[in-house]
């Protein structure tokens, strides 16, 4: 264990500088997207792109509608680094390896990480096809102790114990919800607490119910532990979830989710995500 922190210590160095010699885009700007999420990567200018497969020291993707691609890139302005295809914990990734970009994105200068993911919801107020702006978080695997900053610290990237608190960032989210009423899809949009679960199955019924009744608007298997980790080393973190489904909470349902529904809705309102993500890079204030 303590060979494999302490090479991923160094790896993260070395992937960075590799990708700093490879191109010439300086990103202040991450976007880490998710299923059926990635076009967002194809509307960058003056691409500089690397499968992952082609980076030193990076991890591998594995699921299916997940490019596995870095995209740097301008975005109205902004030097930007799109992810096509993110880690999973299911993919059996140690979340150390899920959060690897993360550190490797702070060590190339950015400062603000976008994260989108595609989840199920199971507040009434929420439909398919909807956008929950992420207010908060329940990291269900950290609270059990799976944690990418369980193990030493790394003092160079931040505290043994960071707050959580206000680690989506209010600002970014005022001025997510200014521009979806701009653009007409207000409607669509709303705050909510978002929570992962290890995956990769779907919850059970009675699953379903106990997170409806601990106050989780929607349910995904990514998202926390990149937030957890961009937020111990000080980024400013935006997230949005596209509600791809309805969580079936309810015996008498016969309706069930699968990966395919998942992805085609992420295809539907790919357009809108793409839009509201560009004009709140477009807007941001960048140091
Ligand atoms: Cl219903 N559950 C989980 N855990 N992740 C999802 C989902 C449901 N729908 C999309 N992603």
């Amino acid at each position: 264990l303590l060979v494999t922190l302490l090479s991923s210590r160094q790896c993260k160095y070395k992937t960075a500088d590799w990708l700093m010699s490879q191109t010439r885009h300086r990103p202040q700007v991450a976007i880490i997207c998710g299923s059926g999420l990635g076009m967002l990567a194809d509307t960058l200018k003056c691409q500089d792109t690397f499968a992952y497969a082609d980076i030193p020291g990076f991890p591998q993707s594995t699921v299916q509608g997940h490019a596995g691609r870095l995209v740097f890139g301008e975005l109205k302005g902004k030097s930007c680094v799109c992810m096509q295809g993110r880690f999973h914990m299911y993919e059996g990734h140690s979340l150390l390896k899920t959060t690897f970009p993360v550190r490797v994105f702070k060590l190339l200068g950015v400062e603000t990480l976008i994260v989108t993911n595609a989840a199920g919801s199971l507040a009434d107020g929420l439909k398919p096809g909807d956008i929950m702006i992420i207010k908060d978080h329940v990291n269900f695997p950290g609270l059990v102790g799976l944690n990418p900053l369980s193990g030493p610290n790394d003092d160079k990237f931040g505290p043994r114990f960071p707050a959580m608190s206000g680690c989506y960032d209010k600002g970014l989210r005022c001025q997510a919800m200014e521009i979806a009423k701009e653009l007409g899809v207000a409607g669509l949009m709303q705050e909510g607490v978002y929570a992962m679960v290890g995956g990769p199955n779907f919850e059970s019924i009675a699953e379903a119910r106990l997170l409806h009744r601990l106050g989780v608007d929607a349910v995904g298997m990514s998202t926390a532990p990149e937030v957890v980790v961009a937020t111990h080393c000080g980024l400013r973190v935006f997230g949005l979830s596209l509600i791809t489904n309805k969580v079936v909470k309810c015996y008498e349902d016969t309706d069930s989710v699968n990966h395919e529904g998942v992805l085609e809705v992420g295809r539907l309102r790919s357009k809108t995500v793409q839009q509201l993500v560009t004009e709140l890079i477009s807007r941001m204030e960048i140091n």
